[in-house]
């Protein structure tokens, strides 16, 4: 079985293509990345010797037609999941251009390729294909203290980010409803672990506040989010791909409400725990109170019970034990991490911190 994959060398499709490779013998897996700043190509650098007949990558831009016509003309695809997006919630504020065309022009030009190359008229093949779309819960918009998002929570986006993604999931909907392309969206919360680009809250935290530098907390730190550990996201994505019905949602979320002001506090007492003070100091020290972002969702709440019902599935990774895994493995690949904190990277710290990265940065 053929795989599309696309944004397989980001943070969760990583995570994904690691998985699935491993989980299940009978599939090759074409990963279709076009390498922005997000996807890194050493997020998956042994597959192509551990896997050479299995994983197969094409560097490419899910937009660009050409690209991704060879693709359907060169592999008979069952499986597309369409992770590639821009996905920061603070770029998106300072550009929102980039993310009208990949999140939303891209999608369309997945859908049209699939539609144009699936046999719709032949339920006997096109039975298990499937489009699964992978969204976010921020398509919702924000909670107050109490509530929670349900699949049929009306879509009220906050962010040139959720905005462009709620765009593109109504068109996976219309595609399904139109023509009856075999689709499927799942709305995720926020997830952490392994591999994850320093700009999101926990790494950008763990990092920070491994070398002693100022840990910037938007606002007054009371935003909340629903945290998953990446690789119980994978295992429900699995669950979906192969029980979920086309034409349905699911949210996903991680069972684990959480304050900013915890989740970074949780990350200083841990270092402090493993490493020791910095500069005899506790790393709460750290934590600055900065100016919060504009449109600031204040809370995100998944009700995971459709999901949990129907397919079974629901977390297993606790968020003090997600987290415990996520600093070893920041631990354990120094590497990795100094990989990315490249000259684009401090440029955009720059601009959304006005600070600096590292002590010997002039
Ligand atoms: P990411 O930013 O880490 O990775 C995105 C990947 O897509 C990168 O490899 C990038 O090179 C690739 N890409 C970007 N534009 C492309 C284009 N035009 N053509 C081809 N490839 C392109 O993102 P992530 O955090 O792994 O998120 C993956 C998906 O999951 C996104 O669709 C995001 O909206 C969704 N999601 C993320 C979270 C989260 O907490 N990270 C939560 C819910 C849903
Ligand atoms: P983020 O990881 O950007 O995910 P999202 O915006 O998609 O939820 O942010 C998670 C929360 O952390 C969000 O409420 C914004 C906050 N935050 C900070 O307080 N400081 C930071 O430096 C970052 C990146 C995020």
């Amino acid at each position: 079985m053929n795989i599309l994959i696309t944004g397989g060398c980001g943070f969760i499709g990583s995570n994904f293509t690691r998985y699935i490779l491993k989980k299940n013998e009978n599939v090759r897996v074409v990963n279709l990345d076009k390498l922005t700043y997000a996807g890194n190509p050493a997020n998956l650098v042994d597959l192509a010797s551990h896997y050479p007949d299995r994983y197969q990558f094409v560097k490419g831009d899910i937009g660009d037609k050409v690209a991704v016509q060879k693709i359907f003309d060169t592999y008979d695809i069952t499986w597309i999941v369409h992770f590639a997006a821009e996905s920061h919630v603070d770029r998106s504020i300072i550009g929102p251009e980039v993310f009208l065309h990949t999140n939303i022009i891209g999608t369309f030009t997945l859908l049209e390729a699939a539609l144009g190359c699936w046999p719709l008229e032949d339920p006997e093949q096109l039975k298990g294909r499937r489009f699964l779309h992978i969204s976010t819960d921020e398509v919702y918009g924000s909670l107050d203290e109490s509530g929670y998002f349900t699949e049929k929570t009306a879509y009220d986006p906050s962010s040139p980010y959720s905005a462009s993604k709620a765009s593109s999931d109504h068109l996976v909907n219309a595609y399904y409803r139109t023509y009856g392309l075999p689709t499927i969206i799942t709305n995720c919360s926020n997830n952490y672990g392994p591999y994850q680009f320093p700009e999101k809250l926990i790494p950008l935290m763990i990092h920070n506040a491994l070398k002693g530098i100022e840990l910037p907390v938007y606002g007054d730190g009371e935003n909340v989010r629903d945290w998953i550990y990446v690789e119980d996201h994978c295992e429900a994505l699995l669950e979906v791909l192969e029980k979920g019905d086309p034409g349905e949602r699911y949210n996903i979320g991680g069972n684990s409400e959480r304050r900013n002001k915890e989740v970074v506090l949780l990350i200083c007492n841990e270092l402090d725990k493993q490493l020791g003070l910095i500069n005899d100091r506790p790393r709460k020290d750290l934590i600055r109170f900065v100016s919060d972002r504009p449109g600031h969702d204040r809370r995100y709440a998944i009700d995971g019970s459709k999901i949990r019902e129907e397919l079974g599935w629901e977390p297993a990774v606790s968020f003090e034990e997600g987290i415990r895994l996520t600093i070893e493995w920041y631990l354990q690949n120094p590497e990795w991490v100094e990989g990315i904190l490249n000259g684009s990277y401090r440029e955009y710290y720059r601009k959304q911190y006005g600070g600096r990265l590292s002590e010997q940065e002039s």
